[in-house]
């Protein structure tokens, strides 16, 4: 069944896959109209007929948003085409799970660059037009590992705590403007950015246990919800909230737990 929702203009970057394409395909049902952004064209081309087939419209902005000019580039199209950005989904991000010693300092800051700066910049790039417009809403997908930082993913829980921090100071600076800002902390959701999480739903004989998993969709669902009700910050699967609190209020025991849970596997790929 349709949503009641006005038809929105929503930029999403990282569309070619995973929550970003699976967000294209929910948005699509209401009608949306969308500019899908990413590396991959025909990973593009593919969603992008999904959508349209699902009753929405697609824009294909192929970009790689470590360019500050394919960012102006992606914006000035969607406002060509449409005239107004109602969303930014700051989606794209790229993972890479391996202990810090063992990780090449080119990788360290393509994943700063991807995971934090592009966010930024993307941010920036469309306040212009959000704040001419006197609306608009921006959406930072961070992470629960922007929350609570586990072990072998110390440069990807830089950037997701990075970009939860950043969405915080953007929106306090925005208060009173009429542009919401929202960091958007999902759990784990089998994609390609985590090879094992993939496993794990296919039902890969050996694959590690992780609690909590989600399907994309109802990923999908959430960033839905949160575009029809703006909030400050969303954290699913909402019972790893308790995880969240017990690693700011008792940091202690969050390093016992985490150190039972996940330690003995990081240790295992060094
Ligand atoms: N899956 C999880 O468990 C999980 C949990 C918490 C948060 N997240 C976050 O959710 C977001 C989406 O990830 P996902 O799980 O859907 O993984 P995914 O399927 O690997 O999707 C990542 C997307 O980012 C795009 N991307 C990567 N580098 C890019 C670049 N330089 N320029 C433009 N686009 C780029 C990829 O497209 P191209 O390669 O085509 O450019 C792809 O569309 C990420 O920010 C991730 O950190 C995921």
């Amino acid at each position: 069944m349709k949503e009641p929702t006005n038809s929105k203009v929503v930029i999403i970057t990282g569309a070619s896959s995973g929550i970003g394409a699976a967000v294209a395909r929910r948005l699509a049902r209401d009608g949306m109209h969308l500019t899908l952004a990413a590396r991959r064209l025909d990973r593009l081309v593919q969603v992008a007929a999904e959508v349209e087939a699902l009753g929405g419209e697609a824009l294909i902005v192929q970009t790689d948003v470590r360019n500050r000019d394919e960012i102006e580039k992606m914006i000035q199209a969607t406002l060509d085409r449409w005239g107004h950005i109602d969303v930014l989904l700051n989606n794209a991000g790229v993972g890479n799970d391996r202990p810090l010693i063992r990780t090449k300092p080119e990788k360290i800051r393509d994943q700063i660059n991807i995971n934090l700066i592009a966010v930024i910049e993307c941010a920036k790039a469309v306040l212009p037009t959000m704040l001419r417009q006197k609306s608009g809403h921006i959406i930072n997908v961070a992470s629960i590992a922007g929350l609570v930082a586990l072990p072998g993913s110390t440069i990807y829980a830089a950037t997701k705590f990075g970009v939860n921090g950043f969405s915080d100071a953007l929106r306090r600076e925005l208060r009173g403007s009429e542009i919401h800002v929202s960091a958007f902390c999902p759990g784990f959701t089998p994609t390609e950015i985590n090879p094992e999480l993939k496993a794990i739903a296919d039902g890969k004989p050996g694959a590690p246990h992780r609690p909590g998993l989600m399907p994309v969709t109802y990923v999908a669902d959430q960033i839905a919800r949160l575009i029809r009700h703006p909030r400050r910050q969303m954290i699913i699967p909402p019972s790893w909230k308790i995880l969240v609190i017990i690693a700011f209020l008792f940091p202690g025991i969050a390093d016992k737990l985490i150190g039972f849970f996940i330690s003995k596997e990081t240790k295992g790929k060094e």
